[in-house]
């Protein structure tokens, strides 16, 4: 397995492109199912969850190709990639790949609303919290599908198509809003989400599916409304860039000290994050061509932060803003509203010298002058790469355990962070 070995105390300087997001890129890719004819996607990030999710779609039958790489300026390779669902093979998606991948789930609206019918383990995904699927089934119900759950698989069945209802979300849900929303646009008729989820992903999907001739109007506020349409064309569509990537960059920045601009990253998709760095004393200033950070000298102030559902702080920034508040200048708390069981990195960052405690849901952290250099254990996506963070700024060498969980989701991670002078490099094996 390979490890990440990092060797603190080099600040960064220079410029670290950002890639195309995650997040966005799997519901697009997804959207593909919808439609007989080729859904073409740029900025498309080469991340193995990316990879993971294309052997699925393949498995439901849709062909895949990528365009010739061209290098970008720093030597990144952006990919425009080719996905055509001109015929369903399978709508079952099994246990097997559904539980390597939480967001494959997903497919379960888009294959219902164009076959009739879906049957999709229940997933696995992240260890962080219980994360039930129990507002996809009620929503997809409120679309008129009758749904059992036998041995472990959800059975979906519109035998005569989806109709449009409304549903409102007793609770705000990222992959539920995007799966009714692709439900809805081939539904009959007028379908209403309430208490939508408002992530610029959903404004990204809801612009891609416009453009393959759905009706929505809303995308980016609570209430979304969908006039159902009886086929979907192909189309071409942009990822947008990737909001989490440049939080963890940025805060990276903030870490090491050391001034880096954050090439093509969009402000407006994460103002809350980038208010709480000024807060810490972070130089941030949006640019023509990105957002550039800085930090030369000053210390760093602690700040409280909540997540919340967007345009709140993203829990998924939450990891890494825990380990630039492990060196602050006093006591900072971190309140974890989105997920149960999201602290697994607090033992880990603990190794390397930080003082967290747990109360409930929040982590009250006391900065350290020093943090040293240990071997640590990446549990998640997100936390792993708060350990990378951490050991930017501590002395000697840390280790990264578990380093498929970062491949998930961050492209070329090391070559980003060498290239800005970081001494990080991968050991395979
Ligand atoms: C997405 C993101 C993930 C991010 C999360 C919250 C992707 C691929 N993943 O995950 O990175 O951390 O949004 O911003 O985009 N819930 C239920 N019942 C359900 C569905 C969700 O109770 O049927 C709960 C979850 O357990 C969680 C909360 O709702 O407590 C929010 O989860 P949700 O927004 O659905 O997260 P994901 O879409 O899985």
């Amino acid at each position: 397995m390979d490890r990440i070995r990092i060797v603190g105390g080099a600040p960064l300087s220079g410029t670290l492109p950002i890639s195309g997001a995650k997040n966005a890129a799997l519901p697009l890719m997804i959207a593909s199912l919808l439609t007989s004819e080729t859904l073409s996607l740029e900025n498309l990030p080469h991340l193995a969850d990316v990879e993971q999710l294309t052997r699925i779609l393949g498995n439901h039958g849709v062909d895949f190709s990528v365009d010739g790489r061209r290098p970008s300026q720093n030597g990144l390779y952006p990919r425009t990639a080719h996905f055509t669902a001109a015929r369903i093979v399978d709508t079952t998606a099994p246990y097997e790949l559904v539980s390597k991948m939480r967001a494959s789930f997903w497919v379960i609206g888009p294959l219902l609303a164009r076959m009739g019918e879906a049957k999709v383990s229940l997933p696995g995904g992240c260890a962080i919290g219980t994360r039930p699927v129990d507002l996809f089934i009620d929503g997809l119900r409120a679309l008129g599908a009758e749904i059992d759950i036998e041995n472990g698989y959800v059975l979906a069945r519109a035998p005569k198509g989806l109709t449009g209802g409304r549903f409102e979300f007793p609770k705000v849900s990222v992959g539920a809003t995007h799966v009714l929303m692709m439900a809805a646009t081939l539904a009959k008729g007028q379908t209403v989400l309430a208490n939508a989820a408002r992530e610029p992903e959903i404004v990204n999907l809801a612009e891609c599916l416009t453009a393959m001739g759905a009706r929505i109007e809303g995308a980016g506020t609570s209430t979304i409304t969908i006039e159902g349409v009886t086929s979907l064309s192909g189309a071409r569509c942009g990822v947008i860039p990737d909001r989490i990537e440049t939080g963890t960059y940025a805060m990276a920045v903030a870490m090491a000290g050391g001034d880096v601009l954050l090439e093509g990253a969009r402000p407006d998709l994460l103002q809350s994050a980038l208010d709480t760095l000024a807060q810490a004393g972070v130089e941030v200033s949006p640019t023509n061509s990105g957002i550039r950070i800085a930090r030369n000298g000053a210390g760093i102030e602690p700040v409280d932060v909540t997540t919340e559902p967007f345009p709140g702080f993203p829990t998924d920034l939450q990891a890494q803003f825990m380990g630039l508040m492990t060196r602050a200048a006093g006591r900072s708390r971190i309140t974890e509203t989105i997920f149960e069981n999201r602290f697994m990195h607090v033992q880990e960052l603990a190794r390397l010298g930080a003082r967290i405690s747990l109360a409930g849901q929040t982590a009250i952290v006391d900065g350290v002058e020093r943090l040293k250099g240990a071997p640590v254990m990446a549990t998640d996506l997100r936390a792993s790469v708060s350990l990378v963070i951490a050991g930017l700024a501590a002395e000697g060498e840390t280790i990264v355990n578990r380093v498929y969980h970062l491949d998930r989701g961050f492209e070329r991670l090391e070559e980003k962070l060498s290239g800005c002078g970081a001494t990080i490099e991968r050991l395979s094996g």
